[in-house]
């Protein structure tokens, strides 16, 4: 990773701020800083209390083993995942209460108490064992957003299968590279899933991943779109007919707490994905703590993570985190406008929605459709509302806090990340006071930091590195079967401090303001895309010899991304190459990864020792202060960029 050695200054300034108003603060789990307090006093013993409120096979006999850069917790315990989602709420009064209340975009309805959630996921652990998954085993799961999919996670938890989600968006080849990286034999996917009136053909899509990938030996077909599909013998097999036949009960694997619980693709600055790697113990134990207080979960609470479980928010905020806590989720398949931008509002006041957690790329779209749609209903059942997956603009916050949570309920803006696997940087509900655009201060146990390019802490409120300075328990392994990757991405930029990738500043009441990637991630509508990626699929292309691509500020994806392509000798530019490209970057990557404006130029920006300027084209394109870069590059440089973008952008493509 290039860390520019820019320092970045912030220019946001807030100042307004909103306390927990007294009638949350009441009845909040906490109401002070105790917790803090008694974490920040010492840190493994808080969250060896934490860790007591689950089921442990065995315990543990090290609350942490920290040997730089590899963190273990909880060394020595076993426990079972699945066990403290499922089994541990059937001896109890939330045996027949509702673990997930679900719509799908037709408007079909299911709902799944605690038991039946716990016979559906011993029966299909049992279809996963009939099939040969074992202990460690890898599995895909490339599903819609329908039960199943929990379901599915909490089957290899049971057996000790390490999962792979893969997100819907992502293509033939994004799941086949995955699968292929993960030596996973298995996939689990559905004939089709519905989104914005459409049925995406997910089946289809795995047919052609898996073609000529003679390591895949099943894969398990839920039927959820009536989709006529080609089974093949042998390999193919429907999941309703597989579940027919299986045992209703199965013994969960008793797991080491160090034992991986899961692998999840995310995008990093090379071309190649990072599988990063979840832990079973301090997992559960990070994920279900903050669940628990960062969104003041109770039991008579409707849950409602809007993610997909396709990204880390689903895996840690809809299945694992609420489900250990015993909590009621709410899950829904499709899209937020359809069929009319009101269904996310028609929901809420239908279902009495309580807690409401999604992301500023929503927030924004929601207020450009305009106010009519959730002033149609009845928002009073909601609480509290939760924000992730970028920077919030303190615009989108103010309206999230009056227009839907009508003034009403405090907002937490949680910072968090797939590799971090748990909120660290959050308000706590009923004790902070919070400021419109920042994600406040870490959670009780976390110490983070903004450091400059030697990891020595600035002053408050310039700007720096973010940093966190020391293991948590839901922190990523490795990097599955890379640990010298983990090692350098996350651990080398500054000596012994987890290096996060993102740049932020500290205010002068140590509020923590985050200001975006400072590598060559961008995040587009809360997705995280390597622009090393999209540059890799772009010139895997015949006519393409190279690739620039950038993110440029958009008013409600965040950012959105611009390439520019060289073409090899020989080729002409023209409009239907324009759009072979984008059709391309699709079956590369997925339509999460199109660029929305591409243009083909005669050369690229390079500096003398032909590097592409791509930190001087994305700060030109993005309308920002050149800053430091400018002492990289020869000086005449940053003109000609602006004078060759003038002359590109000024042809179109
Ligand atoms: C960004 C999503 C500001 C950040 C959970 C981080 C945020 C990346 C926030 C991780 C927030 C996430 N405020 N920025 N509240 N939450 N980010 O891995 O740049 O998909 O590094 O995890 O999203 O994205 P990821």
């Amino acid at each position: 990773m290039v860390v520019s050695s820019a320092t970045i200054d912030s220019l946001l300034k807030e100042k307004e701020q909103y306390p927990p108003s007294a009638a949350f603060r009441k009845k909040a789990l906490t109401k002070d800083d105790a917790l803090g307090r008694d974490a920040a006093k010492d840190p493994e013993a808080f969250w060896a209390r934490m860790a007591k409120d689950f089921t442990w096979i065995a315990p543990w006999s090290k609350v942490l083993e920290w040997t730089p850069p590899f963190a273990k917790w909880f060394v020595g315990g076993r426990l079972n995942v699945s066990v403290n989602c499922l089994d541990r709420h059937l001896a109890g009064p939330r045996r027949n209460k509702a673990a997930i209340v679900w719509e799908g975009e037709p408007g079909d309805r299911r709902v799944l108490t605690y038991h039946d959630l716990w016979r559906e996921v011993n029966r299909f652990a049992n279809v996963l064992k009939g099939l040969g998954v074992k202990r460690g085993d890898r599995v895909t799961i490339y599903l819609p957003m329908i039960p199943e999919l929990p379901v599915a996670l909490l089957a290899c938890a049971r057996i000790g299968a390490i999962h792979s989600v893969i997100f819907g968006g992502f293509s033939a080849r994004a799941i086949r590279d995955r699968m292929e990286d993960a030596e996973s034999h298995l996939i689990i996917t559905a004939d089709g899933g519905n989104r914005r009136g459409a049925v995406l053909p997910l089946k289809k899509i795995v047919d052609e991943a898996i073609a000529d990938l003679d390591l895949v030996q099943h894969v398990v077909v839920f039927r959820r779109a009536g989709l006529d599909v080609p089974m093949r013998e042998g390999r193919d097999h429907w999941w309703h007919e597989l579940m027919a036949e299986a045992l209703p009960v199965c013994e969960p694997e008793a797991m080491e707490a160090t034992d991986p619980l899961f692998i999840l693709y995310t995008s990093g600055t090379t071309g190649k994905p990072k599988g990063i790697q979840h832990s079973t113990g301090g997992y559960l134990v990070g994920v279900a703590t903050t669940t628990k207080y960062v969104f003041d979960l109770k039991d008579e609470d409707l849950y409602w993570c809007t993610a997909d479980i396709g990204w880390v928010t689903g895996h840690s905020y809809i299945v694992y985190g609420p489900l250990a806590n015993g909590a009621t989720v709410f899950m829904y398949e499709g899209a937020p406008d359809w069929p009319e931008p009101d269904r996310f509002w028609r929901m809420v006041e239908e279902y009495q929605i309580t807690i409401l957690y999604t992301a500023p790329t929503a927030i924004r779209a929601f207020m450009r459709w305009g106010d009519e749609f959730p002033k149609r209903h009845d928002l009073s059942s909601l609480r509290l509302l939760g924000t992730v997956g970028e920077p919030i603009n303190p615009e989108a916050w103010r309206w999230y806090q009056k227009t839907i949570g009508g003034g009403r309920c405090p907002i937490v803006d949680t910072w968090w990340q797939t590799e971090t696997g748990m909120i660290l940087i959050t308000p706590l509900p009923g004790v902070t006071t919070t400021k419109p655009g920042s994600a406040t201060r870490p959670f009780p146990g976390i110490e983070a930091e903004v450091v400059d390019e030697n990891g020595l802490p600035v002053p408050s409120n310039k700007g720096g590195y973010l940093v966190i300075r020391k293991p948590w328990p839901a922190m990523l392994q490795t990097l599955y079967h890379d640990p010298e990757r983990y090692q350098k991405v996350y651990w080398s930029q500054v000596a012994g401090k987890y290096f996060t990738g993102d740049g932020a500043r500290v205010d002068e009441d140590g509020y923590f303001w985050l200001m975006g990637r400072i590598d060559d991630v961008i995040n587009v509508a809360g997705h995280r895309i390597g622009t090393m990626e999209v540059e890799s699929a772009l010139v895997s292309h015949e006519k393409v010899a190279e690739a620039a691509v950038v993110g440029k500020p958009h008013p409600i994806k965040g950012q959105s991304l611009v390439a520019y392509v060289v073409l090899k000798r020989g080729h002409t530019r023209s409009d239907g190459l324009t759009k072979d490209l984008q059709k391309h970057v699709r079956e590369v990557i997925g339509p999460i990864a199109v660029p929305d404006d591409l243009y083909i130029t005669e050369k690229l920006p390079k500096t003398r020792s032909g590097k592409i300027m791509r930190r001087v084209i994305r700060s030109l394109v993005s309308g920002q202060e050149i800053g430091d870069t400018t002492t990289l590059e020869d000086p005449g440089a940053v003109d000609e960029v602006r004078k060759w973008l003038a002359e590109v952008q000024g042809t179109g493509s």
